[in-house]
């Protein structure tokens, strides 16, 4: 895929974060997804790139924009896949608590899961840990082989779970073997793509979460060279049955990060919202506001970090008009 993409994409979260950051704190967390849509969709439709959803806001009748098989883009360039989710967090940005992104995996046709709207147990991992880790694997031989890989002892080891009473076990696992925990109310995406960067405090995450949270996880952390395993979690008969759907025939497969995301002709982008363990928050000024993001290339390896400053006077007001006023 074409790299100027690259800036394109770091556009598209930027724009979903600066308009549902809007609505951080204010107990809303439809009106900020909302706003997210609407301004992630708008500012695709500016990209020359000829996109489908395949990982969105849900299928067609339950959501009005960016739901599965939704055309995206300017309709004049590369045929991709693409998977989205303007707001990882609502809760998150309801609450004005920490860990919400606006996040986005582009990839070619076929490359990325199509992954059904349910449960999804997964393990993740950053470069230094790839290869050590098995989603069966006891939670004991898992945190003793990552503590290993990257030269520390146990209890230097910080895992990431969802805090959910479905965890209990795994928490209390993790910490029988001596690691630390950080339990997050929401938002599994941002911290899974933390365990591959050095300094942000996180090793490992584990545990239970959404299946499409975890393509997109999976997504950066090829682009990385990091790990990602999962295996589907169906809650009843309809789950299974959206699975097949979907094209996923053996709903208890274990999802290497080969069949998450197939090779590395993907892009990862992601805009902080609230401050979380890789990204700050959007922050407003008088006039504009300023957003941190991160974008990545899987073809080539090369990570972005990008702190912008927007104006709000030069912006075309279509594409900001969630991030304005509310
Ligand atoms: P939202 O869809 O409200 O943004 O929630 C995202 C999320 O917290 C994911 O990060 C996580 O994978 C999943 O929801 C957990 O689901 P549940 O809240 O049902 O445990």
């Amino acid at each position: 895929m074409e790299r100027e993409l690259t800036m394109e994409f770091a556009r598209v979260t930027e724009a979903a974060a600066l308009a549902s950051a809007r609505w951080v704190g204010r107990g809303n967390k439809e009106a900020a997804d909302e706003a997210a849509v609407e301004a992630m969709r708008a500012v695709f439709d500016t990209i020359h790139m000829n996109g489908t959803v395949v990982i969105g806001e849900g299928e067609m009748d339950e959501a009005p924009m960016l739901y599965i098989g939704e055309k995206v883009g300017a309709g004049d360039g590369r045929e991709l896949d693409v998977a989205v989710d303007p707001l990882e967090g609502t809760n998150i940005v309801a609450k004005g608590l920490t860990g919400a992104i606006a996040v986005v995996a582009i990839a070619k046709k076929g490359v990325l899961l199509h992954a059904p709207d349910m449960y999804m147990d997964k393990i993740a991992v950053g470069p230094a840990a790839r290869g050590r880790i098995h989603l069966d694997a006891p939670v004991e031989q898992n945190l003793t082989q990552v503590a290993q890989a990257l030269d520390k002892s146990m209890d230097d080891l910080t895992v990431v779970i969802l805090d959910r009473p479905r965890h209990a076990k795994l928490i209390s696992d993790v910490r029988a073997c001596g690691a630390r925990i950080r339990l997050i109310s929401d938002g599994d995406v941002s911290p899974a793509v933390a365990c591959a960067f050095e300094g942000t405090g996180v090793d490992i995450m584990m545990g239970i979460g959404g299946a499409p949270e975890g393509v997109l996880a999976a997504a950066a952390l090829r682009c990385l060279g990091g790990e990602m395993q999962g295996r589907l979690w169906p809650e009843n008969d309809a789950d299974v049955e959206r699975a097949k759907a979907l094209g996923i025939q053996d709903v208890s497969k274990l999802l290497t990060l080969d069949d998450l995301v197939a090779n590395d002709d993907v892009f990862f982008a992601a805009t902080g919202i609230t401050e979380g363990h890789l990204l700050r928050g959007v922050t407003f000024h008088a006039g504009g506001a300023m957003t941190h993001t991160v974008v990545m290339r899987g073809k080539s390896g090369t990570v972005r970090f990008i702190e912008a400053r927007h104006r709000f006077d030069k912006k075309p007001k279509n594409m900001i008009k969630g991030a304005l006023n509310v």
